[in-house]
């Protein structure tokens, strides 16, 4: 077994296990990747201020997100097709974000069904909802996840329209994978890969079989996307899903400070800052830079998370600098699970939560509820 000492480990053996389909699906961003680049690049110019002759023995990670307990400020974000990179994968990563003691959120385009990831875990996770045009079927998820006891709502607001990555297409990423001609080729270098996945329990999008006709056979992924979610998506509708849900609801995919503002207007829990990890928008400003103007602008009416290139505790560290109070990790954990499965989940927990710990203390900081822009250096 390699010995794992950052993310960027687990990305390199996730890419060589992994089909290229998938793997990339994970790993790039829509057109010409400016904002995934941005993402990044932004979160690397920020510098840490080192801080010397502090006692910084005994310190805490542990804070709230939501209401919720969580022991570091991340949880696992909303991230499709989990299940591909690794058999009944959102299972296996909502148990190890439940062994750690951080929030999973499921999404709607997952693998594992509602009910399947319900039956991996004792705790009560969370939900991601895309709003499709049919909203008796959007209700219909919403009734589930109530049912799957699921503790908040994740409702992304980013993705009415999708943003195209030129990646999918040429790799003509279906669900579930149909091997071709061009992809045998690649998938006869991972045996171990094509093993498992067609050992798990589904190879398609668990919690739309039955209900969509055709969800069994899709063609491409961006194809049935574009005929069933939603483009009329309006403020308006987040009261109705508000109304339906009636738990803890957190709007995912502000990005602009006016949006913001509406969004405390609208009553939610918690927003989070977000350009889909670059998948959307291109040309978009990257999550970081955006984050300090929205943290303004909602003068502590609403929590702000934040995600979008986080590859370390360093990241998660900048980004509670600039305000947020809880942050969400997506291809980080991806990463881990196509190179271990649940093993490779709780590595890339166990990686950042040690940077995390280590970072804070060279900062001269104890306890991460602490983390202001004083940590930071003036540019
Ligand atoms: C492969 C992949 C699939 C994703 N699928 C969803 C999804 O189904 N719903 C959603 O709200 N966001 C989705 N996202 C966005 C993530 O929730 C999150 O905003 C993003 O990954 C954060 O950036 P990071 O990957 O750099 O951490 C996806 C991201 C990736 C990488």
């Amino acid at each position: 077994m390699p010995v794992v000492t950052c993310i960027d480990d687990l990305r390199s053996m996730a890419r060589k296990r992994v089909a290229r389909a998938i793997f990339d699906y994970v790993d790039r961003g829509s057109y010409a990747e400016q904002t995934l680049r941005a993402n990044r690049a932004d979160l690397e110019a920020l510098a840490l201020r080192q801080r010397v002759g502090i006692d910084v023995d005994r310190r805490s990670l542990a804070t709230t997100m939501a209401g919720h307990e969580v022991r570091m400020p991340v949880a696992l974000a909303p991230v499709g097709l989990t299940g591909l990179n690794w058999a009944d994968g959102e299972m296996l990563a909502a148990r190890a974000a439940e062994r750690f003691g951080v929030p999973f959120t499921l999404s709607t385009m997952s693998i594992c069904s509602i009910e399947d990831v319900a039956s991996a875990v004792q705790k009560p996770f969370w939900f991601q909802l895309y709003v499709m045009r049919d909203r008796g079927f959007a209700a219909s998820l919403i009734e589930r996840a109530k049912a799957a006891g699921c503790s908040a709502l994740m409702l992304t607001l980013d993705l009415q329209i999708q943003g195209q990555r030129h990646r999918d297409l040429k790799n003509g990423l279906t669900v579930p994978p149909k091997l071709t001609l061009g992809t045998a080729l690649d998938v006869m270098t991972k045996p171990g890969w094509a093993l498992n996945v067609m050992r798990g329990r589904r190879k398609s999008f668990g919690n739309l079989e039955g209900r969509i006709p055709d969800a069994k056979s899709l063609t491409t992924l961006s194809q049935w996307i574009a005929g069933q979610f939603d483009p009329t998506l309006s403020w308006k509708d987040v009261e109705w899903v508000k109304g339906l849900w009636g738990r803890k609801l957190i709007l995912k995919g502000i990005l602009d400070a006016e949006d913001a503002k509406i969004a405390v207007q609208s009553g939610v829990d918690a927003i989070v800052v977000s350009n889909h990890g670059g998948r959307q928008l291109d040309g978009a400003v990257s999550s970081i830079r955006a984050l300090p103007e929205i943290v303004d602008a909602v003068n502590n009416e609403v929590e702000v998370w934040f995600d979008g290139g986080i590859r370390s505790g360093q990241d998660v560290l900048r980004a509670l600098a600039l305000g947020a109070r809880g942050t969400l990790i997506g291809r980080a954990f991806a990463y881990g699970l196509g190179a271990m499965g649940e093993a490779g989940v709780t590595r890339a927990l166990e990686v950042i939560e040690k940077e995390l710990d280590v970072t804070l203390a060279l900062c001269g900081l104890r306890d991460v509820r602490d983390a202001s822009r004083a940590i930071l250096r003036a540019a």
